[in-house]
């Protein structure tokens, strides 16, 4: 285990989340919505952000994206299907853990518009912009935070600490 010091708690974080689902909710009004999950680290975003989505139709699948080793980007990016999804004239929101780089999601929503849906929209818990490189703007954000390596809440070090229920700084 490393130290760690939390930079937002659980209870912040379902607030936020909360918010951010009425807000959905009332954007989508009368629209089917395509949620699709990044996989691993949107996992625990997605989950709860989905049951802030009562009062609408939402499907729900994922892709993989992996961009990173440790805490470097390695400068790739590979995205892989789940399933045999048609994103012909659907309304997708891309739910994303962080952005960085931006790198991963540029490349996502370039690869998806060419299927024609009839919108796209990215939701990411996170957002670091003094790290961007490529422009891209999350339309939903939970949290715009510093340039630190966090983990918790879907983020993982190395693949630890996803489980923790609120975000933390690595201090060593
Ligand atoms: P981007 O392509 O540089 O925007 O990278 C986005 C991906 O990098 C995210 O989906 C995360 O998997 C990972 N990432 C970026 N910053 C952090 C962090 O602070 N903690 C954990 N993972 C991160
Ligand atoms: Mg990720």
């Amino acid at each position: 285990m490393h130290n760690y010091k939390v930079m937002i708690s659980a209870e912040e974080i379902s607030a936020k989340v909360a918010e951010l689902g009425k807000k959905i909710e009332k954007d989508y009004e009368g629209k089917k919505l395509l949620v699709l999950a990044v996989l691993n680290g949107s996992f625990v975003f997605a989950s709860d952000l989905i049951r802030s989505l009562q009062n609408m139709d939402v499907e729900i699948r994922f892709i993989r994206a992996k961009s990173y080793c440790g805490t470097e980007t390695t400068g790739t990016v590979s995205v892989t299907r789940t399933d045999e999804i048609s994103f012909e004239n659907r309304n997708i929101l891309i739910v994303e853990d962080i952005i960085d780089s931006g790198f991963t999601l540029k490349m996502l929503r370039d690869t998806l518009v060419q299927e024609k849906p009839e919108s796209i929209k990215i939701a990411s818990f996170l957002d670091k912009p003094s790290r961007r490189i490529v422009d891209i703007q999350p339309d939903y954000c939970c949290f715009s935070i510093p340039d630190k390596f966090v983990v918790g809440y879907g983020l993982d070090y190395n693949e630890k600490y996803r489980q923790l229920p609120f975000v933390a700084e690595l201090t060593e």
